[in-house]
Order: C-alpha cells, then structure tokens, then sequence
C-alpha cells in the first residue's frame, strides 16, 4: 500500500505541476496493477487523500480550483482505469466458472451415458450366459457315470456360474440394487473363493487363512468377484508375488482397525502385492466409478468402485494403500457378525 501511495502522490504531483497527459497514463497504469494484485476499490479510492494531504504538506495550494480540477482529473483516472480492470477480472473470473460448469456437466453426461451403456451390456451378456449355463447342467445331468469329459465341464458350468454373479453385481451397481447378505464363514469363504479363481489366473498367489469359521454378512459370489478383481488388478500392476490374508482383528468404531485395540471385531482381508504400485493421485481417484489408468478398451475402472460398493453395502470398509514401485495393500474389514463368539 504504502508503494502505491508514493507512485500516486508522485503522479498527481506531477500531473497538478504540467498538466502532461503521460502522468494520467501512469495514473491509469497504477489502478490496472492494484486491481491485479487485489488491492480493494475501497482502498485504491483512499490513496487520493493521502495524496492530497502530502501535496499539502509539501506546500502545494490544494485549494486554487485549478490545482483542484487537475486533483480531480487524477482521481478519475484512477477510479475509471481501476473500474474497467476490475469489470474484466470479475468478467474472465465468471467466464472461468462458467467452463468449470460446463466440463462438470459435460462429465455427469458421459458417465451417465458410459452407466447405461455398461448396464445395457451386462443385461446382453447375462442373456446370453443363460443358456450357457442351462445347457451344460443339463449335459451334465444327461453324462453317462463319470466320464473324462465330466470335469471340463464342470469348470465351464462353475465359471458361468460366477459370470453371471459377476454380471449381476454389475447390474445391481448400475441399478443400484442390493440384496441382502448372508451369515457366512469368512476365512473358508474366502478360500473358495481363491480355489475358484485360480484356474482363470495364470499367476499364482498365496493365500494365508489365520481364521477359518468366524462368521461375517456377506455374500460367497460377490466375495468371489471381490477377490478376482483385487488380485486381477495386483497381477495387472505386474505384481510378482501375490498374497492373500484373512485374519481377524480388533479395532476401533471409526475404523482405525488395529491388532488389540478396542473392541469392534473385524475379519480382515487383504490382498498384498508387489507390482508397480499408485502415485498419490491415482490412489486419490483409484475408487472412483471410471477411473482407469489402463490403455481404452483395457479396462473399466468399475473394478474398485464395484468392490467398494458391495463391501459399503456389508457394512465394511476397503482401504488402498500404497507406495509408487513398492507394490499395494487392498484392505477389506467386515464387522464380525453378532452373536458369534
Ligand atoms: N494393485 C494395484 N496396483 C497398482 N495400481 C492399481 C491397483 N489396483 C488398482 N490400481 C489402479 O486403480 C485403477 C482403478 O482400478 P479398477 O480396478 O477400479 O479399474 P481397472 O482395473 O482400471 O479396470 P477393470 O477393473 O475394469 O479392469 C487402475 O486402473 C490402476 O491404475
Ligand atoms: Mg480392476
């Protein structure tokens, strides 16, 4: 401020002893740059006494009306230039929030068409998974006993199965459905889950149950689809070593689930990997609906948000963790189910 008092009364002094024209263009130039640098109108119309009273002290008669119209000619060049800078700021700042809305509304549109879409596939696919399904339990049924061929398709039987769970998953999150969870052994489940996987995973991966039989709400084809899609993306992020744990854990209400501390119960899952890992801003976006790093055509990025939204739907939580060349933790925590001791 104290800058801009000295720039205006050396203007206006100049301005009021040569009426020259380039004094009101340094004037002008000064209200553009206060408003630049967010000088308020109140305080940029206060300069002017503070000129005026420094013109005094230096002796300048203020009060002959010529020196008082030559005052008033600077003030008005600095209100009117500060004026128009201030239009054209509070102009390209409305501008700027009017494309921010736009893109926004641009964004609501393509993700809600890009959900229909997704929705009118899955619908397509569960059609036609359908037969798939119906025929090969009625091959099955029709096989003479045990013959080579019974094992094959019971694998094509069991993985269309988990296709059309998978799908169905799909459908609800687009539809927003849920259906309502079951009592389940956690640790067992979670070993199905893996025996059923495997075959469709090249990669192997560990898997350490600590806790078998403790019961949780949850649902065996959506832990299915739960697991495939964490190990998937841990294979995906070129992971070399894979390990999945179930143990149980005691923690607090707000989550900061921790070994021994509070009382909270919780079956815990992860899924520990050693892949490429997320920069902090894709962690950031790493659940949300869409979000995908992978090459178009790669991948959905539903994968995560489908996962959190089944595990929010069991009361749960799914935390990421992790570090840019030091792999990630997927981190499911579903709350032990009442009455089990
Ligand atoms: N274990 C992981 N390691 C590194 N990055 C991961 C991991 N899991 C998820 N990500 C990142 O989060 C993004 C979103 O994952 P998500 O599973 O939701 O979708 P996607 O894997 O990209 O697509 P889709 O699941 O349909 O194949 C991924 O594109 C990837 O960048
Ligand atoms: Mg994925």
């Amino acid at each position: 401020m104290q800058g801009l008092l000295e720039r205006y009364t050396a203007g206006m002094a100049s301005y009021v002893a040569t009426a020259a024209e380039a004094s009101l263009l340094d004037i002008e130039e000064l209200g553009r740059s206060a408003i630049t640098d967010d000088v308020s109108l109140d305080e940029i119309a206060g300069l002017h006494e503070g000129a005026a009273l420094a013109l005094s002290d230096r002796g300048v008669p203020i009060n002959e009306p010529e020196v008082i119209r030559r005052m008033s000619a600077c003030l008005s060049a600095l209100m009117v230039s500060a004026a128009v800078a201030y239009r054209t700021k509070i102009d390209l700042l409305e501008q700027h929030r009017q494309q921010e809305r736009d893109r926004t509304e641009r964004d609501r549109q393509r993700l809600e068409t890009l959900g229909q879409f997704v929705g009118s596939v899955a619908h397509e696919l569960n059609n036609l998974l359908q037969p798939v399904r119906g025929m090969t339990e009625i091959m099955l049924a029709d096989l003479p006993k045990k013959p080579p061929e019974q094992a094959d398709l019971e694998v094509v039987e069991a993985c269309a199965i988990q296709a059309v769970g998978v799908i169905q998953g799909i459908l609800g999150y687009v539809r927003r459905e849920t259906i309502a969870p079951q009592r389940l052994a956690f640790g067992t489940a979670v070993a199905t889950a893996c025996n059923f996987i495997r075959p469709m995973l090249r990669e192997p991966f560990e898997t350490v149950i600590r806790d078998r039989d403790t019961e949780v709400l949850a649902l065996q084809g959506e832990l299915t689809q739960i697991v495939l899609n964490l190990v998937q993306n841990a294979v995906q992020a070129g992971a070399r070593q894979v390990r999945i744990e179930v143990d149980q854990i005691r923690g607090g209400e707000a989550g900061e689930a921790r070994a021994g501390a509070g009382s909270r119960r919780w079956m815990r899952l992860r899924v520990i990997d050693d892949g490429h890992g997320m920069s902090a801003a894709v962690a950031a976006r790493a659940l949300d609906p869409y979000f995908t790093t992978k090459a178009t055509g790669q991948g959905t990025g539903l994968g995560l948000a489908i996962v959190r939204s089944i595990v929010l739907g069991w009361s749960g939580k799914l935390r990421i963790r992790s570090k840019p060349g030091r792999g990630t933790i997927a981190t499911l925590l579903l709350p032990v189910a009442a009455g089990w001791s």
